[in-house]
């Protein structure tokens, strides 16, 4: 695995697989690295001829100054922990590779990224819109693998493609949790041992809301229980917990479409998130579903 942090020397080496025919698969990342990256990487692995990884923290993306210094840095052991996975290039680009002086462009998505996130942390998918488009272009990636843990991110991405006629196919992959339920993300690493225990409530609320609405049951009430007992365990407080329609992510108060809940919740000073698909209703049968006897 080289370790590139020049676009000039990554054009090198994209040119050349370009050449020989090679198709080319990218995971950016912003490091930290756990086995839900590990598993987008097998997935451009399995998918593409050539898998670059992309490091780079990216200020634009977020909101809050102490967030950005408290991001986990761990290069060293993120190289690591890509060396068994078949990686061709870990891109770590100076950030003037990506921002370059004078660097006056913004990629804002409207739509996708209106609610939840979009709206909790102002600014922050203009900050990813901006920093995927240059990695999916600098990278001259065939196909780019986001995991869906960030969903709506991953909404955002495909939205951008589509609409930039970037020939990058955006693929999704499934979350990956711990034993416990707890969606793997770099900032449980910011949680305490008590905390930690904690936090996989987020899973078990979230499925037990999932089921009564798929049951037919009542989501405003589904989703106040659901915020009750979060709050009950010890979150601190919750940011959003809706019921949003998959993929355009309108804001839904009956499952009549395909839909997802979405929550977004801090507890001990961590900012968790987590998503579920939610299954259309099943149809309770009714007296009146009987076929009528024949007199
Ligand atoms: O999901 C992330 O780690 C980041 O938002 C991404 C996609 C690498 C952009 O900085």
């Amino acid at each position: 695995m080289q370790i590139i942090r020049r676009k000039a020397a990554l054009r090198a080496f994209t040119q050349a697989w370009r050449r020989a025919g090679g198709t080319i698969g990218v995971v950016p990342t912003m490091g930290a690295l756990h086995a839900g990256h590990l598993s987008l990487v097998e997935a451009a692995r399995a998918g593409t001829d050539h898998v670059i990884v992309t490091l780079f923290v990216n200020p634009r993306q977020f909101n809050n100054p102490e967030d950005l210094a408290k991001y986990p840095r761990t290069e060293e052991s993120d190289a690591e922990k890509l060396a068994p996975f078949g990686v061709d290039v870990l891109y770590i680009p100076e950030p003037e590779e990506i921002y370059p002086g004078g660097f006056a462009t913004n990629v804002s998505v409207s739509g996708v990224s209106d609610g939840l996130c979009g709206a909790t942390r102002p600014g922050h998918f203009d900050g990813v819109a901006t920093v995927v488009t240059k990695l999916l272009l600098q990278t001259d990636a065939d196909r780019a693998f986001f995991g869906e843990k960030d969903y709506q991110q991953l909404q955002v991405v495909k939205r951008l493609a589509t609409d930039l006629d970037l020939k990058t196919e955006i693929v999704g992959c499934p979350t990956v949790r711990e034993g416990d339920g707890l969606a793997m993300s770099s900032r449980n690493l910011r949680l305490g041992i008590g905390p930690r225990e904690t936090a996989p409530v987020i899973a078990r609320v979230l499925t037990g809301a999932a089921d009564i609405i798929a049951r037919g049951g009542n989501v405003l009430k589904a989703l106040d229980t659901a915020s009750e007992a979060l709050l009950a365990a010890g979150f601190d407080s919750i940011d959003y917990l809706e019921l949003r329609s998959d993929p355009d992510l309108q804001l839904m108060t009956k499952a009549d479409r395909p839909a997802r809940l979405f929550l977004a919740a801090w507890l001990d000073g961590v900012r968790l998130i987590d998503n579920l698909p939610v299954s259309a209703p099943r149809k309770v049968e009714t007296s009146e579903d009987q076929p009528l006897e024949s007199a």
